[in-house]
């Protein structure tokens, strides 16, 4: 949900679409009423995306004749407002009246709320000014709604951030998968372990005790100024590394497909520490980042095909 223009297709498409690239973006039409796609993920694991168009008869129409069916069965409710609108209050008002519809007709719903094209927003320091006030803003309109709210742009690994969090809400495993991924990086001598979605390649989960507080923070911890959480390592890992390898690895996929090719496997070498990237499971690819010189990857290989079975 949000108003015309806010950036919603743009946003579905780069996530859920294997040919759509940020630039691509910019020849989109308006969307007409309600564009349905179902999307298969994780195997048994269907998400129904609802792209609301947000021409203000839309609007209109979904608060009024269409509410029920609009905000009926809602899992999560994601509300994208534009940081540029020069119409607030009327964004707000709209924000309001479908927070509540979605209240009454799905109670249980999770609601985030994205303050997108943050690109437009001039340097680091006014980002996190800009989006502190948004975030007040949005929290005095509310109400006792628990709402998770992001700072997002289709220009970097932002949006990957906050799809990965809100995809991570409907999984019903997460926990259990992080608890297996923890152990699979002790077995590998791996520092990290990170699982991505197959075709989106959002994370789905990682290893380590921080994993799940950090998904199950209430915002956008990079914009917050709240910094790293990544415990007290001598070199200062980067928060945002992850978000970064999902939108590089999409992009490159998108290369490749355009040269109509695939690719199954990457292995990456630094001084001080090797990456390799397999698939695992059917839906899914696995990272292993190990800093041990000692450890070979034709090893870490094999015990990703050793885990396949347990993962899949
Ligand atoms: P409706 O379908 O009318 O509801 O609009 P929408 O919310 O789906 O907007 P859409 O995705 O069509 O995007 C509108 C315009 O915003 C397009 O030209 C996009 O390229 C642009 N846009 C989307 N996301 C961003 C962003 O993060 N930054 C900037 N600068 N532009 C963006």
């Amino acid at each position: 949900m949000g108003r015309s223009g806010s950036g919603k297709t743009s946003m579905r498409s780069i996530i859920f679409s294997n040919n759509v690239t940020a630039s691509g973006t910019a020849r989109f039409g308006a969307t007409i009423d309600v564009e349905q796609n179902t999307v298969r993920f994780l195997g048994s694991l269907v998400l129904n995306l609802w792209d609301c168009g947000g021409q203000e008869s839309f609007l209109d129409s979904y608060l009024t004749t269409q509410k029920s069916t609009i905000f009926q069965h809602v899992g999560v409710l994601i509300y994208v407002f534009d940081v540029e609108s020069r119409d607030t209050e009327k964004d707000l008002v709209y924000y309001r009246d479908c927070l509540e519809a979605c209240g009454k007709f799905s109670p249980e719903a999770a609601v985030f709320l994205l303050v997108h094209k943050m690109d437009l927003v001039g340097g680091k320091k006014e980002k996190v000014e800009v989006f502190a006030r948004k975030k007040k803003e949005l929290l005095a309109n509310s109400g006792t709604t628990k709402v998770k709210i992001f700072g997002t742009t289709i220009w970097d690994e932002s949006l990957y951030k906050a799809w990965s969090r809100i995809v991570h809400t409907l999984i019903p495993n997460a926990p259990l998968l992080s608890k297996h991924l923890t152990t699979f990086a002790r077995i590998c001598s791996a520092s990290e372990v990170v699982l991505f979605e197959r075709t989106t390649f959002l994370i789905i989960a990682r290893s380590g005790d921080q994993s799940m507080a950090e998904f199950d923070s209430d915002s956008d911890d990079s914009l917050d100024g709240s910094g790293n959480t990544d415990g007290e390592s001598d070199v200062a890992l980067n928060p945002k590394r992850f978000e970064k390898i999902s939108e590089l690895i999409k992009a490159f996929k998108i290369s490749c497909s355009k040269l109509q090719e695939q690719f199954n496997s990457l292995e990456i070498r630094f001084p001080h520490y090797t990456a390799v990237l397999e698939i695992l499971t059917s839906n899914t690819y696995v990272m292993i980042i190990v800093a041990d010189p000692d450890v070979q990857s034709a090893a870490l290989r094999m015990n990703i095909r050793l885990a396949r079975e347990k993962f899949e």
